[in-house]
């Protein structure tokens, strides 16, 4: 399973959005079924595909036909039509391959073993909108590699392996709006990659970037975004950063950014970048001079960026933030709920996608649409999107989760990081079956009742770092299916029951570090599929490959550093598995702890025979 699309959560909006309406119209909740008359057609299929026409669109099924090149399809279509060619085993876009393709307005080629676009791929696909390389193998988007495509305003490449994008890459998609990329590998974005578009929508979570400057990236992503999402990279929280920093306090309140949570250096680790002060990630400049040495312009001067969107109230923190007080009430609780939204401008306007002969989803509202319920001590906010609710009761006081009163509709996020809270149980999260995201961070929770998340069917984050919970049991996982990041840093976690994560089919990340591990049990990552892993900090003297290691078949990230690791025979299997994963999936360093004669040496660099002297004698 795959981060929801934008695509998706839109087209999730608009089903809430009617469920919603028909709900305040008709006091009742059942969803109205949207309606697709079946047209007639009037075009060739081709075998072995199957065809319908949708909206007066023709829709060309190829999904799953073992297709291995674009120039198996011969047929040609006169009018517009989406080619969905899902699950095929394509490996390589050659040039000019669409040429016969011409009337294409979407084509998707998510699932596929692509590899390589050819320069000129996509030649003549004049009137493409969206196109879909999801789950693919790409590595690198060249200058050359979108050529071809003036019309696309949807691009979707998540869960590929892109480690470089040319700053040319996107220079003729002048139409650009939406563009996903998150759980790639992307390390750093070129300087005016974004130059020449105007996105709304840019999804990069899951990737490599420590860092993103204001002048020739910033300034360009900040002309029209509406939904910025950073979460899950390795963001490195010093001086360069406070580019980052300054350009959030400034972009509308309205506009969505996702957590900015601090890898390196060490002493901010796990920290939300808002909650850091800019004094404290660059000591030696004050904030002016750290502003004035960036050259971000000030609001007031420049009028391309005063965003007509944000309060004055707002405003007003942007060029004073030395004193806490200011920046807790500019960012702490960033509105109140029920202000009314203002109308966004124009250029944003059009930005919620508008796909081929659909409505316009939620249109923005001058007010909320629906009366937002909020529990006492917490602050909401509205995702226009998909009407979710984002409920942020961090740093309240709160000792219990049941205190959360009057329990909010449709909460999405609920953040209740940084409180008092002990023990979770299962009737506290009766009420919140929507949620995507469960922050917990930084409480004191000890105990996790069985089955106590078996309400949150939905839920894809969990945060439980910075709490004192020693056991990780199966039971307490009941019901998360389609949980995909899970976070339990900085416990004191000595014990992982066998088989304690096999109930989450969907896990892709999962993050151990800085706890009291010792061992694995058997089967400790059977039944997932991760592929960001983190054991740093632990007391590991060794990992099984068998029935342990060997179930990262999906790896794509470990960080296996500042373990006891010992040097010994036991390590050889694991020595070997590390050298066969590839070289960029290990973090760091893998160094010896024992013996003492190879200790801060690199496993992998200790030849076997030293490891192992006994293997050479046995030989
Ligand atoms: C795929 O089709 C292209 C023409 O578009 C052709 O040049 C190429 O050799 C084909 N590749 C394979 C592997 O069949
Ligand atoms: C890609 O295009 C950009 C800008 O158009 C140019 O500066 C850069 O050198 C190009 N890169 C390559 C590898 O051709
Ligand atoms: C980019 O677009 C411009 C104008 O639409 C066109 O003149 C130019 O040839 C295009 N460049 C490439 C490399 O396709
Ligand atoms: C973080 O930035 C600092 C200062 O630029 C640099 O010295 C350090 O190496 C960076 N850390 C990482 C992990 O990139
Ligand atoms: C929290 O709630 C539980 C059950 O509702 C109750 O037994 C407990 O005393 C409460 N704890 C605190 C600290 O309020
Ligand atoms: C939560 O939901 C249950 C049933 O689903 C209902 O009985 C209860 O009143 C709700 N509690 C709150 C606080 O809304
Ligand atoms: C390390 O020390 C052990 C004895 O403790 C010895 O058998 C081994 O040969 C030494 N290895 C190296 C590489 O010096």
């Amino acid at each position: 399973m795959m981060k929801p699309s934008v695509a998706e959560v839109l087209h999730r909006g608009r089903m809430l959005w009617i469920i919603l309406l028909s709900t305040i119209a008709l006091g009742w909740t059942t969803p109205i079924p949207l309606i697709e008359d079946s047209e007639e057609i009037d075009e060739p299929c081709f075998d072995p595909c199957y065809c319908e026409v949708k909206e007066s669109l023709f829709h060309i099924h190829c999904d799953s036909k073992g297709f291995t090149n674009i120039s198996q399809i011969t047929e040609f279509w006169s009018r517009p039509f989406k080619l969905y060619l899902q699950r095929n085993s394509m490996r390589k876009l050659y040039t000019n391959s669409f040429l016969h393709l011409n009337n294409a307005v979407s084509i998707n080629l998510g699932n596929n073993a692509l590899q390589d676009i050819q320069m000129g791929a996509f030649n003549g696909l004049k009137i493409l909108k969206r196109l879909y390389l999801h789950e693919n193998k790409l590595d690198v988007f060249r200058n050359d590699t979108f050529l071809g495509l003036e019309s696309l305003e949807y691009l979707q490449a998540d869960y590929n392996v892109i480690k470089r994008i040319e700053s040319g890459a996107f220079r003729n998609l002048s139409k650009l709006r939406v563009l996903i990329l998150n759980d790639n590998l992307i390390p750093m974005l070129p300087t005016n990659l974004f130059k020449a578009v105007s996105l709304t929508h840019l999804d990069l979570r899951g990737n490599r970037l420590k860092v993103l400057f204001y002048r020739g990236m910033l300034d360009h992503i900040g002309r029209s975004l509406m939904e910025l999402q950073l979460e899950e990279n390795p963001w490195n929280c010093t001086c360069d950063i406070v580019q980052l920093k300054s350009w959030l306090e400034r972009i509308p309140y309205t506009a969505l950014v996702g957590d900015i949570t601090c890898e390196t250096p060490f002493h901010f680790h796990g920290k939300d970048l808002r909650e850091i002060r800019k004094t404290e990630l660059c000591p030696l400049l004050s904030d002016s001079e750290v502003e004035a040495s960036l050259g971000i312009p000030h609001l007031s001067s420049s009028k391309e960026n005063a965003w007509p969107t944000k309060p004055s109230s707002m405003l007003s923190s942007v060029h004073f933030t030395a004193s806490s007080v200011e920046y807790k009430s500019s960012n702490k609780q960033p509105k109140p709920t029920k202000q009314p939204r203002t109308p966004r401008p124009p250029s944003t306007s059009q930005a919620l996608y508008p796909g081929p002969n659909q409505p316009p989803v939620a249109p923005y509202q001058t007010r909320p649409p629906i009366p937002i319920i909020c529990p006492t001590g917490c602050t909401c906010n509205l995702h226009i999107n998909d009407l979710g609710l984002t409920v942020n009761c961090k740093e309240r006081g709160f000792n219990n989760i049941s205190e959360l009163l009057p329990r909010p509709l449709n909460a999405k996020k609920l953040y209740l990081s940084s409180n008092l809270i002990q023990k979770i149980y299962r009737s506290d999260f009766w009420n919140f079956s929507s949620l995507d995201l469960l922050h917990l961070g930084n409480n004191r929770i000890s105990y996790v009742q069985d089955g106590a998340f078996i309400n949150l069917p939905n839920l894809k984050s969990l945060f439980l770092n910075g709490n004192d919970i020693e056991r990780l049991t199966p039971g307490m996982f009941r019901g998360l299916q389609s949980l995909h990041y899970l976070y339990f840093e900085f416990n004191v976690i000595r014990e992982i029951q066998p088989a304690a994560f096999s109930l989450m089919p969907n896990l892709k990340l999962l993050f151990l570090n800085n706890n009291l591990l010792r061992t694995l049990p058997t089967d400790a990552f059977a039944g997932t599929s991760l592929a960001r892993l983190n054991l740093r900090k632990n007391y590991f003297l060794y990992l099984p490959v068998a029935g342990v290691l060997e179930h990262l078949n999906a790896i794509v990230q470990i960080d296996l550093n500042e373990n006891p690791w010992d040097c010994t025979c036991d390590l050889v299997p694991f020595k070997q598995w590390i050298e066969t994963i590839s070289s960029v999936s290990v973090v760091g360093e893998v160094l010896c702890g024992s013996p003492e004669n190879l200790t801060h040496r690199d496993v992998r660099s200790v030849e076997l025979e030293a490891l192992c002297p006994e293997l050479l004698r046995a030989a």
